[in-house]
């Protein structure tokens, strides 16, 4: 009896320890290993590859646009990600609300596939939630540049973070770190800078989107800081911003030093500040399609920058590795696949790019391994951004939209943002700051009362629009009525003619013109002249009384024979929803500080010329900014 009860008692303290170390493993017990929160990521990630089949790893690799998806395709494909393309919203004028609810039946579509792997959903939030009806729209990156304040910049990173949140989403294709080296790209106001340091230095809108990495973090790692922050991309890799006479989607022609001294530098410092996503461009560089360029996007982003986040596609990116489009798919999918990209934002037909992603690794054409690569990226992230424990849209956020707060810091983005290029004729005294106590005022101008004009491109729907009923704001007419005394006469005439301007005795002018708005390819220009009848109202009213010209573009435009008939010029950019922040500088209550982060040419016939060309002869150089003081009248 003795040996048995010795050999039972050896049994139970053997089931104990068991059981003890069986337990430690598995904290929580009865849940897989990749849904418990208390395990490491790395941990999570490998459990849940290992239980994960081809096609649902290469559904994690596919993106796809809300028009062209439903919550029974996430979950019966294991989607990996939803997106919202410029201007695909859930209705018009659709609310915060209406926005989360579309998101959550999207997620619950995901949640309800075999794994439960839930998606991320990514949208163009490059200045502002700038595709929702009534959020706040912050001044364009080129304004931002303007301001060279990264503090103010990863203030608006943070702001942007919460109306996005305000929506359910929880990701943004944002910031555009292109080094716009000619004004002729239409997609130039997306740049903060031709410099590649004020770009650098503006990459601190990652740490507001994403938040800041602790002390003792890890650098370089992919990096989300809480429920109230959102995914980033910084974008478009590389030399996006260095095509042939700025035609987008074209050819970058440089050298390696050119393109890493000019191009690479606002990566570097992205990488380090936990940048998450990094999306590949649609240009070629000298010859070769960024979509297909493995030697950039695996050997050296991945392997030699230690990139560890995920690398996503453009919109039907590796439909455009061949020309025309999508001319051979099966070619398209194999080069993008094999140059490193992990995410393909496919569009819209998904079932196309699955089966022929899934064809190519099962005929061996590409290895399993670039699968794994791929998708364990894009897990890391999803286990690091906590959307496993937090996958469905938190309505404490929705009051965020569009904040007083924080279009009060899109006003002080505004009134940072300009830039004073010209303050009176010669010797004459300086023009600015203007009156608040005038008589009578006119205010003309095509781009005065004009939010969608104000606001630019990539806002609302992708290419902008025109009116101030395309969301909320205060057009810059509207900043000026606010700013002067109540017994000031303030006339608004559009497109006045000389006799009207000489009929009245106004004491001063200001001309609000500009560019419409424009995005991508539609904004590509040879001439960068202003908008009709800018360049004769400008005429008509300047060569009748003293005047202000306010010049609302994404980029500098073709003013040099019109300059010595202006009394002031102010390069305004593209400020956004909060106008007001124009008229807080003209009347004297904040002083002018705006440097120009692009130089002002001549003639187009100068084009491309940059600060640190032979032969530099602008007509306002790079970082010229003339400044005023404050009245202290507020
Ligand atoms: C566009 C742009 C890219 C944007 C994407 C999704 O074509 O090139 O900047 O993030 O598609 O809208």
């Amino acid at each position: 009896m003795a040996n048995l009860s010795f050999l039972s008692m050896g049994m139970i303290f053997f089931l104990c320890c068991f059981a003890a170390v069986a337990t430690a493993a598995r904290p929580n017990q009865g849940i897989s290993k990749y849904k418990d929160p208390s395990q490491p990521v790395h941990a999570r990630v490998r459990d849940l590859m290992r239980r994960m089949t081809l096609q649902e790893k290469v559904g994690q690799m596919t993106q796809i646009d809300r028009s062209a998806v439903t919550p029974e395709i996430l979950r019966d494909y294991s989607i990996g990600s939803v997106l919202s393309g410029g201007g695909s919203v859930p209705f018009p004028q659709a609310k915060g609300q209406d926005w989360m609810d579309m998101v959550n039946s999207y997620q619950n579509g995901s949640l309800s596939s075999r794994l439960g792997i839930p998606m991320i959903y990514g949208i163009d939030a490059l200045h502002g939630q700038n595709n929702v009806y009534q959020a706040t729209i912050f001044p364009h990156n080129v304004g931002l540049g303007a301001t060279r304040d990264p503090d103010l910049v990863k203030r608006i990173g943070a702001a942007t973070a919460l109306e996005v949140r305000a929506t359910g989403i929880n990701y943004a294709f944002a910031p555009c770190i292109a080094v716009c080296r000619d004004p002729r790209w239409g997609r130039c106001y997306e740049s903060y800078s031709e410099d590649p340091s004020v770009v650098q230095a503006m990459t601190s809108i990652i740490l507001g989107l994403q938040g800041e990495i602790p002390a003792g973090g890890r650098k370089g790692e992919p990096y989300l800081g809480g429920k109230d922050k959102i995914l980033a991309c910084a974008k478009h890799y590389v030399g996006d911003g260095g095509t042939t006479r700025g035609i987008n989607e074209n050819n970058t022609v440089i050298d390696w030093h050119g393109l890493l001294s000019i191009h690479m530098p606002g990566y570097y410092k992205a990488i380090i500040e936990g940048i998450s996503t990094i999306m590949v461009s649609y240009s070629s560089w000298n010859g070769v399609k960024m979509h297909a360029n493995r030697f950039l996007i695996t050997d050296f982003l991945k392997n030699t920058l230690k990139f560890k986040g995920f690398v996503i596609s453009d919109w039907a990116g590796i439909d455009k590795i061949t020309t025309p489009p999508g001319a051979n798919y099966t070619y398209s999918v194999q080069m993008g696949i094999g140059a490193g990209i992990d995410m393909v934002m496919v569009a819209l037909n998904h079932t196309l790019f699955i089966d022929t992603l899934t064809k190519l690794v099962n005929d061996n054409v590409i290895p399993m391994s670039r699968i794994d690569d791929a998708v364990e990226r894009i897990m890391r992230v999803k286990f690091m951004m906590g959307l496993f424990e937090n996958p469905m849209g938190d309505q404490t956020y929705l009051s965020q939209l569009g904040s007083q707060e924080h279009r009060d810091l899109a006003r002080e983005a505004v009134r940072k943002s300009l830039v004073l290029l010209k303050n009176g004729q010669n010797a004459d005294p300086p023009v600015l700051p203007l009156a608040k106590n005038a008589s009578k005022i006119l205010v003309a101008g095509t781009h005065a009362n004009n939010l969608g004009y104000q606001c630019g491109g990539w806002t609302i729907t992708w290419q902008g629009g025109s009116g101030n009923n395309l969301t909320s704001g205060t057009t810059i007419l509207g900043g000026i009525g606010k700013a002067v005394d109540l017994d000031t006469e303030v006339v608004f005439s559009e497109n006045p003619d000389a006799d009207f301007v000489q009929s009245h005795n106004f004491s001063y002018a200001i001309v609000v013109v500009g560019e419409l708005p424009y995005a991508e390819t539609a904004g590509d220009s040879t001439n960068l002249t202003l908008a009709e009848p800018g360049e004769d109202i400008i005429y008509n009213v300047c060569s009748s009384v003293k005047c202000v010209v306010v010049v609302v573009s994404g980029r500098p435009v073709m003013i040099e024979p019109l300059v010595a008939q202006m009394d002031a010029l102010v390069a305004a950019w593209l400020p956004g929803s909060q106008g007001e922040g124009v008229a807080d500088v003209l009347f004297g209550d904040y002083g002018f500080t705006g440097k120009l982060p692009r130089t002002w040419f001549k003639t187009v016939d100068q084009l491309p010329m940059n600060v640190g060309d032979p032969h530099y002869d602008p007509l306002f150089p790079f970082g010229f900014g003339l400044t005023t003081e404050p009245t202290g009248e507020q």
